[in-house]
Formats: C-alpha cells, structure tokens, sequence
C-alpha cells in the first residue's frame, strides 16, 4: 500500500477527516475531505460528527503541529491587549484566526479575511483594537471608516514581501491581467489591484471573471484549485517566490503518522478552551 492508500484505509477505520488550508501542497489538498480558506474550515471543524480532525494548515488553525506555525500568531501581546483596554472603556478587540488560542482567550471576537468587514461593521464598539495583522486591520479601516480601528505591528512576511516595484514589472509584462491580491498585502498593493479577498475568493473571482490572464499576490498554494476549476487561466506569481513556507511543512508523511500513531493531538483545559471559544462562536454567528 502506498501513502495515499494507507491514508485513506486509516481515515476510514478512525473515523476521521483531513481539513486542509489552499496553501499546503497539491498532493495534500488532494487527500482532504474539505479544502478551503481559513473560515470555511473553521466552519466545517465546528460542525463534523467525525472523531477525529486532522488539520493540515499551520498552528492556529488547528492549533496542532507545532513545527508548522504561523509566525503572525505570535505579533501581539496580552500586555498590548490590557494597555487598551484600560485606555478605551467603548473598544472591542477583534482577533485574527491567524492567532494563538491564548491570545483568542482575551479577545471579543474572531475574524478571518473573508468576514472582518462585515464583523467590524455588525459590533456596538466604536473603538476598535484590531489584531494581530496591520495589513488587515488597515483594509478593515477603509472599509469601516465609521470606526476607529486601531492595529499593532504585527504582518504576514509572506504577504508584505510583495513590494509595489515587482507588482508594477508584472504589470507591464502582462497589461491585460487583472491583479487579485490578499488583505495581509501592504496597502499599496492592495489599492494596486483590481480584486482583494481571501483565499477562496480570489479562487471564485478568477475562476468566474472573463478574463484569462491573472498576476496573484498571495500564496501560489491557490493556483491548484484554479487550475482544477479553469484550466485556461494563465496565472502569474508577483515575486518569484510565492510560498509560506509554514504550510509547506504538511505532508504526506506527517498526516499518516498522526493517523497511525495519534500524535499532535491538541489538547487544551476546560477553562482555557472556553474562553478561546467564545470570541469563535461569537465570529461564526455574526458571519452568518
Ligand atoms: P484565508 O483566510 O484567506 O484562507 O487566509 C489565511 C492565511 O493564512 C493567509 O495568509
Ligand atoms: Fe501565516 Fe502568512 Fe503563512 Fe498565512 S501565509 S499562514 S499569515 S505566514
């Protein structure tokens, strides 16, 4: 039996389910039952009946292999979190899922780039601590312009890596492609591009545009899909390196020892995961 056999032979037999994030390698994303950005997995997590989950993403997602982490989960402190909360009676503070679930513990709600907008906009705060992510928090401000949304420093190095320079050598290179860019971009890249969303949505919108040309500015673990949904769409990177290098930690290899021997189980107290759960929920009911 090979990997992929031994796979799948396993998940039956433990009852369990493979969740993997667009930016882990093809052959990954070809073994999963759901594939998906980081709030769709969210979802699917919160409501299988399966008994086991194995996450094939990075840390937060399920916060399970602690090789494979996010280095933007890290970029904000309790200590910044209690300095403004006592500095604003009226602020919520809105946690990216690209978080640690210590820091959720201390946040009002979760979001993820496919709802912070429309989260943002839904909450009774007018001040807003958003974390841990600039670059999100910065999008998130011109969208709701009604709200103070103040952010940290935290950033994705991959995302904020796309310098404006090769964005516009991109441009010249293919003048008919339509730019579709990720919200963790600097802000001058997103004014740049013609389309801005999460993962999945920039996968809908390129599938479903006219045209054929694409330059992408985000992680090039989404050109799989694409190429699966439209295989005539030309698709250009922006740097020459497009990866995260976290999420290319997941293999194969990993997601059969966690199947065979049970490792990387994720095991959190009572009252920890509580709290951590709560400003979850909270993101998936004002998601709806
Ligand atoms: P999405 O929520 O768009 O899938 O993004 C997750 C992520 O880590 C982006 O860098
Ligand atoms: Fe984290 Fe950036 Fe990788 Fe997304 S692309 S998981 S934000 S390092």
């Amino acid at each position: 039996m090979n990997t992929v056999e031994k796979i799948k032979k396993l998940k039956e037999e433990k009852k369990a389910i493979i969740l993997a994030h667009y930016y882990v390698d093809e052959e990954v994303q070809k073994i999963a039952d759901y594939i998906g950005d980081s709030f769709y997995l969210a979802k699917v997590a919160s409501q299988t009946e399966a008994d086991r989950i194995v996450f094939a993403g990075v840390e937060f997602m399920g916060e399970s292999d602690a090789f494979a982490d996010c280095p933007m989960a890290h970029m904000i402190t309790i200590k910044e979190i209690k300095e403004m909360r006592e500095k604003y009676d009226d602020l919520a503070v809105v946690c990216y899922i690209n978080s640690t679930a210590e820091i959720k513990q201390y946040a009002d709600v979760c979001v993820t780039s496919s709802n912070a907008v429309k989260i943002v906009k839904a909450l009774p705060q007018k001040n807003i601590f958003f974390i841990p992510d600039q670059n999100l928090g910065d999008f998130v401000r011109k969208q709701v312009p009604e709200k103070n949304v103040m952010t940290n420093y935290g950033h994705c190095p991959r995302h904020t890596n796309i310098t404006l320079e090769k964005l516009n050598e991109a441009k010249e290179k293919y003048p008919e492609a339509k730019v579709a860019v990720h919200p963790e971009c600097k802000r001058e890249i997103v004014e740049a591009a013609d389309f801005v969303g999460s993962t999945s949505a920039i996968i809908d919108y390129v599938v479903q545009s006219d045209a054929k040309d694409f330059i992408i500015g985000t992680v090039d673990g989404v050109f799989a899909k694409i190429k699966e949904l439209a295989p005539n769409k030309e698709l250009h990177t922006i740097m020459d390196v497009q990866v995260c290098p976290n999420m290319k930690k997941v293999t194969l290899e990993k997601i059969l020892d966690v199947l065979e021997n049970e490792t990387n189980e994720v095991i959190l107290n009572d009252e920890f995961m509580q709290k951590a759960l709560s400003p979850l929920e909270k993101m998936l009911e004002l998601a709806k």
